[in-house]
């Protein structure tokens, strides 16, 4: 099972949490805002290549208002899927949203924490963690952890946001983000402390590259990164191999590639 956490990682997560909590009620509403869709996008991408047949187990680490476990469920009618996350405010929508749809037998939430996971060792075919690396905060941990609960030969697909590359598109987008966004936040979120979090997140978060070599120490081979829109955000998509390798098609450094989505 998962290793025992420090006092100040624990006291990182209840932040975190209390970040969600304080704005799930908006959460939906932003992203479709500040995204200006774009997410939904996004989301059919990161579910639109991977297969699941009938006895798939998929796991959605930071499920949050479940968006992702539910496009998941719509593309795959045979897959299983847990949606876990730390927030019970974001959860309580989640539940609420999967129940209008009626996917309850289809999709099963559970409270808890994306770094040390109420998951046995190997217990799922598949991984999705959308957005919500960044926020987990010890990223080498959360990776490990997805690894740990992860089949050999399973699968994780994350997606989350970059600084794009391009010197154009990055300054018009972090103009976005330190200038258009806080303004616009200052409307609808009462904890400007909130806002600032999640844009310090975003500044913060390591270069695909980074993130690709993470993926390798972390026990993933084959890492494939794929930009979107511009290079705002990134789908890496890897495969879980042994840590030794043997496994692996290519063993644990496997084969890298990098595709750019150019179809939005
Ligand atoms: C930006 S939201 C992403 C939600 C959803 N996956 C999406 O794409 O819209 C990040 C989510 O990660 C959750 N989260 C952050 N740290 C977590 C942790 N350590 N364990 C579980 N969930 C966590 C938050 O509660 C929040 O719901």
């Amino acid at each position: 099972m998962a290793d025992v956490r420090t006092q100040k990682e624990e006291d990182d997560t209840q932040a975190v949490r209390q970040v969600f909590d304080q704005i799930a009620f908006r959460y939906d509403f932003l992203n479709d805002l500040f995204s200006g869709f774009i997410h939904h996008h996004w989301m059919r991408v990161l579910v639109r290549e991977e297969p699941c047949s009938v006895e798939t187990k998929v796991l959605d680490v930071c499920t949050g208002t479940a968006d992702v476990a539910i496009a998941i469920a719509r593309h795959n009618s045979k897959a299983r899927i847990v949606g876990l996350d730390i927030s019970e405010k974001m959860l309580s929508l989640a539940k609420a949203k999967i129940a209008r749809l009626k996917l309850e037998d289809r999709i099963e939430l559970c409270w808890g924490d994306g770094l040390a996971m109420p998951l046995a060792d190997q217990s799922v075919d598949v991984v999705f963690n959308s957005f919500g690396l960044r926020n987990q905060g010890d990223y080498k941990k959360a990776l490990t952890e997805m690894a740990r609960v992860l089949k050999f030969q399973g699968r994780i697909n994350i997606l989350e946001f970059t600084r794009p590359a391009n010197i154009v598109i990055r300054s018009v987008y972090l103009f976005y983000l330190t200038r258009i966004m806080p303004v616009v936040s200052r409307f609808f979120l009462k904890e400007r402390a909130s806002f600032d979090y999640l844009s310090r997140t975003i500044k913060h978060f390591p270069a695909p590259d980074v993130v690709a070599q993470l993926m390798r120490d972390c026990g993933f081979a084959q890492v494939c990164v794929k930009p979107l829109t511009g290079g705002i955000a990134c789908l890496y998509r890897a495969t879980r191999v042994p840590a030794d390798g043997g496994q692996g098609p290519r063993g644990a450094q496997g084969k890298s590639c990098y595709h750019e989505d150019r179809s939005r």
